[in-house]
């Protein structure tokens, strides 16, 4: 798979969904799903963007006992989606139950989706992860244990902020895949994010995928504001 930039559809129904893909280029895309939109339209929506040649990230951060993890992942992988994730906070038996479901529930013939970990979310500070998650330690430290923990269950990679991808690399090495959010074109608001970086910044890095929603769903051209981040992340700038 491509290194990919993965539009965030941050949005709550199809319309909206298809009006934004109206001011985008007329080629298969790689988007990200999240529950707002997940649970407003279901499955049928992903049938049509695959259908459409779309890549789908299905961000449903699955979090659970083992066994609905696995029940779930194996409903999951015959949406045919290319990235699904789970909370490494689960840990290693719900995450190693997960790559059990997405094996089994992927149709013959395909690819089963890359299954990811989210491993902090960049909401959280480290004070919070100390004083309410009750984790102690730094939160370099809980990131780079809970990627551990992702790789030797099994997993491909996890979710991440740019900022934290060299030493996630360091602890599992370089092939572990790092998809990044919180990537935004200089000079765009940077909103409720709180430690963002340009998707150039992103690339050396090393991300090996980034995550962009409102530098591109909130621009006014949204085809420029994408063109400009690829040429950004193919180093054509
Ligand atoms: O608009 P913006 O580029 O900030 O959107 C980022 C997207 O990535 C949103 O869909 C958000 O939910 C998601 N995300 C994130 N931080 C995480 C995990 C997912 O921003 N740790």
């Amino acid at each position: 798979m491509k290194r990919p930039v993965i539009i965030a559809l941050d949005f709550s129904s199809t319309d909206a969904v298809e009006e934004f893909l109206t001011k985008m280029p007329n080629k298969p895309l790689f988007l990200k799903v999240g529950m707002e939109l997940f649970y407003n339209t279901g499955a049928s929506l992903i049938h049509r963007l695959k259908e459409n040649g779309h890549r789908i990230f299905l961000d449903l951060k699955l979090h659970d006992i083992p066994n609905t993890v696995q029940q779930g992942m194996k409903a999951l992988a015959r949406l045919n989606v290319d990235i699904v994730n789970v909370h490494a906070a689960g840990g290693s038996e719900m995450m190693k139950r997960a790559v059990e479901g997405l094996d089994a529930g992927t149709p013959a013939g395909i690819d089963r989706p890359k299954l990811i970990a989210v491993t902090q979310l960049t909401s959280t500070s480290e004070l919070v992860m100390q004083q309410e998650l009750r984790i102690h330690g730094t939160l370099k430290e809980a990131v780079q244990a809970y990627a551990k923990l992702a790789k030797t269950s099994g997993l491909e990679g996890v979710v991440s902020s740019p900022l934290e991808v060299p030493f996630i690399h360091e602890a599992c090495g370089e092939k572990f895949l790092t998809v990044t959010p919180g990537i935004r074109l200089a000079g765009d608001a940077v909103g409720d994010q709180k430690r963002v970086t340009t998707p150039t910044d992103a690339r050396k890095l090393g991300s090996w995928g980034i995550v962009v929603g409102r530098s591109i769903t909130a621009s006014c051209d949204p085809t420029k504001a994408y063109e400009k981040v690829i040429a950004e992340w193919e180093e054509q700038s």
